[in-house]
């Protein structure tokens, strides 16, 4: 192991490990490396990428094709050409096109908000369960084509089931900490990490929806109408079962991660009334120069101060906290003058601590405090490389960047309009040490104050 050098007092086994270019540990039964030295990371993710190409087994020994079928944890060219399948979906031009389909979404829910507080009442709202709800929504209409409004129908199907799926706690939990440590145990047991009634309930929706399509020649700008198309004009034979796996993938991606990053981000913003003020300032511009004309895409992507408020946003929190990959053939990691650093062999496990280089003082000056400016056109180029890591990195980095960002800044960006945010006496003191488990659940909620602009 190599000390990367750093001045700071190393004081516990923690610090040791992550103020090592490479330290090993064991996750339970597994022995994993951690590489945070930011030119190793780029080395093995980019440069010798073929050596890392898949993620460690996450989900070993499960047989559900749904599983084993979705990109995260497909292997090797089976996953090349899923992604070169699926790139294009999130292309500019189809986001765009998606746009209108959240629109529709927003409108929803901010009706609902608006009704609530009417003549100028303020409420005292949750933000984690409403932007659940939205977050429900906008996935059932984006990628399965589904329209349904969880602020009115509260109980919908698609909704309980995927609060079900993607609850990692009790029974849940359990099921995935066997799956994950002990593989062995879960094979004996012979059970799946998803009930097979839910999975179904996801399946049918899919395919009924695809043939239903298919034989009406009915075109709508989502993703499985992008499906569709993908899997007739690729040369590789995806089965149904294979589509139906990536819009589960893109379900369980989207569901937490999208509600997890408005619930932080509107925090944010009640925490620190100048950015949200400056954050409204550019609101306003915009919506002056659309003279009353919904958000588009393309004045979305222009607001700056939101880019910076988003990413930073992402850097303080961290929504994954590390990424990692699976050593396929034996490397010599060296360093640029070709001095050996590290022998990796076939089948380790390596991890890149995200959260660890985003509140890391080395990167992030003072790296508790929530500073867009870190991210202004005068600053960003200052940020070391390979230290900003919120969507992962290389080949393999996260495929639906662009559609969370889109969510997430469009959402705000009318909110902001419509009210200001403040503290509730239902808000929790420090939120960071409410939380608990592996999921951004604060025990306390996430509560807020809106109060009505106009
Ligand atoms: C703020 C929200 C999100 C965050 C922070 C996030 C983060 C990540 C990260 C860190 C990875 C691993 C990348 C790597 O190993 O280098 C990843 C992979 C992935 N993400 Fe996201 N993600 C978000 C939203 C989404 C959304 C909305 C979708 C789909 C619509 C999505 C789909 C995926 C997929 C399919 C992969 C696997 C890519 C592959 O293996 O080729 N993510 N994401």
């Amino acid at each position: 192991m190599k000390s990367n050098g750093c001045e700071r007092k190393l004081n516990n086994a923690i610090d040791f490990m992550y103020f090592s270019d490479i330290a090993g540990f064991y996750n339970f039964r597994s022995p994993v490396f951690l590489v945070q030295n930011p030119e190793c990371i780029k080395k093995m993710t980019v440069k010798d990428f073929d050596h890392f190409v898949n993620h460690t087994p996450f989900f070993s020994g499960d047989d559900d094709p749904l599983i084993n079928g979705m990109l995260t944890v497909m292997k090797d060219q089976r996953w090349r050409n899923m992604r070169n399948t699926l790139s294009p979906i999130f292309t500019t031009s189809k986001m765009r096109a998606m746009f209108c389909l959240m629109n529709e979404c927003f409108n929803e829910s901010l009706d609902r908000l608006r009704e609530n507080t009417k003549g100028g009442k303020t409420i005292d709202l949750e933000l984690k369960g409403w932007f659940t709800r939205l977050s429900n929504d906008i996935i059932a209409s984006t990628a399965f084509g589904l329209k349904v409004n969880s602020y009115e129908n509260q109980n919908n199907e698609f909704y309980t089931i995927g609060l079900s799926v993607s609850n990692f706690r009790g029974k849940q939990m359990i099921k995935f900490f066997i799956a994950t440590t002990l593989p062995i145990i879960k094979k004996i047991l012979g059970y799946r990490i998803f009930d097979e009634e839910k999975t179904d309930y996801f399946k049918r929706l899919v395919i009924d929806t695809m043939k239903y399509r298919q034989e009406h020649k009915i075109h709508r700008p989502d993703m499985i109408q992008l499906l569709i198309e993908a899997k007739e004009e690729s040369d590789q034979k995806w089965s149904d079962d294979d589509i139906v796996a990536q819009c589960f993938i893109f379900f369980f991606a989207a569901f937490e991660n999208n509600a997890n990053f408005l619930s932080v981000i509107s925090h944010e913003l009640m925490e620190n009334p100048d950015v949200q003020q400056r954050l409204y300032e550019e609101a306003i511009e915009v919506r002056d120069e659309l003279n009353g004309k919904p958000l588009t895409y393309d004045a979305m992507v222009k607001m700056k101060y939101m880019d910076m408020v988003t990413s930073e946003t992402l850097r303080k929190w961290s929504l994954a906290g590390m990424t990692d990959r699976l050593c396929s053939k034996d490397y010599d990691l060296t360093d640029d003058d070709g001095n050996l650093i590290f022998k990796f062999k076939a089948g380790d496990y390596v991890w890149f601590p995200i959260i660890g280089m985003h509140n890391d003082e080395r990167y992030f000056e003072d790296p508790d405090s929530f500073n867009p400016e870190r991210f202004s056109d005068a600053n960003k180029d200052n940020i070391k490389p390979f230290t900003y890591l919120p969507f992962g990195v290389g080949p393999r980095m996260c495929i639906g960047n662009r559609y969370a960002l889109m969510q997430a800044k469009a959402m705000m960006y009318y909110l902001i309009l419509d009210f200001k945010f403040e503290r509730s006496p239902k808000t929790v003191k420090n939120i960071m040490d409410d939380i608990r488990g592996f999921q951004i659940n604060p025990t306390g909620g996430f509560w807020i104050r809106l109060v009505p602009r106009k």
